[in-house]
């Protein structure tokens, strides 16, 4: 099967500029590219942080936009997102029995967690995952008993040795990867939250993330100037076939024509 990772998409009202892109066409490219290439996707999942300033036009007018995409969406919510706000605009988007945007899918091969991080507050930008929550993931991951599964979430419960970012992760990793023990087939945990496609392997999980569909952390803070780099943008292409998990990151706004002429040294 395969399915669609998206992550950090950080909306404005307005079809506004943010940070030196646009994030709502930066999205649209994204969709269209899907579409085009990737049409026999069975889901996309988008890893929180939909809005850059919790705006309901910027939910509104993501949710205008997803009505009319023909492979379904699940959506998470991030630091940057409101919880209430969003589900006052997308009420069919599934919570919890506590509320939290959490919920599960299941399909022919596999089971797929959607995990709330948000910490409540403004302004607030690093990741709890409370009692209620670790409960539910407990929960769903013994349901799962020996199905593949694999989760999804915002904030990782690790560093990633960029300062910054570091100091806005998930906090309660040890509760966290206690509630993971209650999983017997858990094969890779998707992230958001960083801004960069990283691979990481934690305590035997293997975790991976992706850019930010608008803008990037630069892995040096001295290398740019500014707080954020202009690295290009991807979504994330993941088969699961038997025994193999193989993920793609597209860089879909890098589709150059072909040269008229080789050059002497093309590979
Ligand atoms: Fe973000």
């Amino acid at each position: 099967m395969k399915f669609i990772h998206i992550s950090d998409i950080h909306l404005v009202s307005n079809d506004g500029p943010l940070n030196g892109s646009f994030p709502s066409e930066r999205l649209e490219k994204c969709l269209d590219d899907i579409l085009k290439w990737h049409a026999d996707a069975e889901f996309c999942v988008i890893s929180g942080d939909l809005s850059e300033f919790a705006e309901k036009e910027a939910y509104q007018w993501l949710k205008n936009r997803l009505q009319e995409f023909p492979i379904p969406f699940f959506l998470m919510i991030g630091n940057h997102d409101d919880r209430d706000l969003f589900q006052t605009v997308f009420p069919d988007n599934q919570s919890d029995q506590n509320n939290f945007v959490q919920t599960s899918i299941e399909t022919r091969e596999a089971i797929f967690l959607f995990l709330d991080t948000k910490k409540q507050g403004k302004n607030v930008h690093d990741g709890e995952l409370c009692e209620k929550r670790l409960a539910w993931l407990k929960r769903q991951l013994i349901d799962a008993g020996a199905k593949q599964t694999y989760l999804f979430m915002h904030h990782p419960p690790f560093e990633i040795g960029i300062p910054y970012m570091d100091k806005i992760r998930l906090f309660g990793a040890e509760q966290f990867l206690s509630s993971l023990l209650h999983g017997e087939n858990i094969r890779h945990i998707f992230f958001g939250h960083v801004h960069r496609t990283t691979f990481v392997k934690w305590h035997g999980y293997t975790f991976s993330s992706l850019t930010s569909l608008n803008h990037q952390s630069p892995l040096v803070a001295e290398s740019v100037e500014g707080e954020f780099c202009d690295e290009p943008p991807a979504y994330g292409v993941v088969l699961i076939d038997g025994e193999q998990l193989t993920v793609h990151f597209n860089n879909y706004l890098d589709r150059k024509p072909l040269h008229q002429t080789q050059p002497d040294n093309a590979l």
